[in-house]
């Protein structure tokens, strides 16, 4: 029996990375999952790769700053599995520049994709939940939900403002059953972060091995990157919790890079 059996997940952005892997962890504990991304060729193929190991996948096309592509995927989720009780909004992009250089138009793509992503997913997702009387929503924030680096302004700005967003669903919620999470990984070895080697190596000057040790590892215990398994045991604990004991909250997964 798997911790998540007979539930039904959408979880954006899982053509790859850590959301990919969450999608591969749900199903084998039991969950029917909705690949929920932009990118086709790879959500087919990690629905395939999941189906191939006996599991349930389904894909969404999805742009989660898109509010009728949102609504349409969430229907097409509830008309195919009949019901839906978890949403892991994990969609995500960076870029990384000073502010003085930050053109207005990637301050808006970043804040469309991480906050409008979040709050349009998690409201279309919200009036099933609430119909049913129940369900579990977990936001993928970052360490940079609770602190904060140089060159990255908006996805700063935008994890933190995942933690309020949980925080008030969490209390609008809870009188429908209704829970809310967030899961705050350190650096993880996805496209993402390897996008941004070179990137804040150039940036900031120093080698593309420096930016990894002394940049995004440093202040780590052991100076060992998350993996996305790390990350996702901590979704499935979330998504599994069965009362409101566990809501408003945030987890950190960062081999201590972050300790509060
Ligand atoms: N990798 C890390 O170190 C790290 C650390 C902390 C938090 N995170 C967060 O984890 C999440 C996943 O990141 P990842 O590292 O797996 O990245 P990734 O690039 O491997 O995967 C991100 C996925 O999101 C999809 N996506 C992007 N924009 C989208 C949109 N508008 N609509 C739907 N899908 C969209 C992409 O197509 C891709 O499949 C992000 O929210 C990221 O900020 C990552």
């Amino acid at each position: 029996m798997g911790r998540l059996d007979r539930k039904v997940a959408i979880i954006t952005g899982a053509a790859s990375g850590i959301g990919k892997e969450i999608a591969k962890r749900f199903a084998s504990e039991g969950a029917k999952v909705v690949i929920a991304d932009l990118q086709m060729p790879a959500a087919e193929a990690a629905a395939a790769e999941i189906k191939r190991d006996g599991g349930i996948a389904m894909v969404v096309a999805m742009d989660v700053s898109d509010e009728a592509a949102v609504e349409v995927g969430v229907t097409r989720t509830i008309e195919r599995f009949a019901g839906l009780d978890i949403l892991v909004s994990n969609a995500g992009i960076q870029i990384v520049k000073p502010i003085d250089e930050f053109p207005f138009a990637e301050w808006k793509k970043m804040l469309a994709i991480h906050l409008d992503g979040a709050f349009l997913t998690t409201k279309a997702c919200l009036r099933h939940m609430y119909r049913a009387r129940g369900g579990a929503i977990i936001y993928i924030g970052s360490v940079h939900s609770k602190e904060a680096s140089l060159l990255k302004a908006p996805y700063v700005t935008a994890k933190h403002g995942l933690i309020g967003l949980c925080k008030v669903v969490a209390k609008e919620g809870a009188k429908h059953g209704v829970r809310a999470n967030v899961v705050c990984p350190g650096f993880v070895r996805t496209p993402l972060v390897e996008k941004q080697i070179p990137e804040q190596a150039r940036a900031l000057g120093i080698s593309e091995d420096e930016v990894v040790r002394n940049v995004m590892l440093r202040e780590t215990v052991d100076g060992e990157f998350t993996t996305t398994e790390d990350v996702s045991e901590a979704a499935v604990f979330f998504a599994a919790a069965t009362t409101n004991a566990l809501t408003g909250q945030s987890l950190i997964v960062s081999h201590g890079w972050f300790m509060e």
